[in-house]
């Protein structure tokens, strides 16, 4: 199964009583592996996680700390982007060049990276002089 077919698969689980925006997402791992998470929502709003969030949750649960590809799928009219806290996480996981395939329901896709994602990131480097 591909990538993408994972995510459309598990898109399918989302828990979204508040949106009705279901967005499915699937990461490769090292491994070769495939994980898959949903959104998941809850009626105190900030506290719903993204797709992409149980995805790498799922990865990381599995003894996996490297992605080296990511899908993302959702109805919308242009393919989702990921929010801004997960491009921090995808970014954490990936490396610059990590292939990042962005999908609508309805066919549409757009190929990314991660580093096209979150130009500039935050990363362990900026914390050199902290002791
Ligand atoms: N959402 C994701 O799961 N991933 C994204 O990339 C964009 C947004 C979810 C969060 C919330 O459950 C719903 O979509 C509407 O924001």
């Amino acid at each position: 199964m591909s990538l993408l077919d994972a995510a459309r698969e598990v898109r399918e689980m989302a828990y979204v009583p508040y949106s009705r925006f279901k967005v499915g997402a699937a990461v490769r791992g090292a491994s070769g592996a495939i994980y898959r998470g949903c959104n998941v929502e809850n009626v105190a709003y900030p506290e719903g996680t993204c797709a992409e969030a149980g995805a790498i949750a799922a990865m990381v649960a599995a003894g996996e700390t490297e992605l080296i590809e990511v899908a993302v799928i959702a109805d919308s009219p242009s393919p989702v982007p990921p929010c801004g806290g997960c491009r921090q996480k995808l970014a954490e996981f990936g490396r610059h060049d990590t292939p990042v395939l962005l999908a609508t329901t309805e066919g549409g896709t757009l190929a990314t990276t991660v580093g096209e994602l979150l130009p500039g990131r935050f990363d362990a480097g900026h914390m050199a002089r902290a002791e």
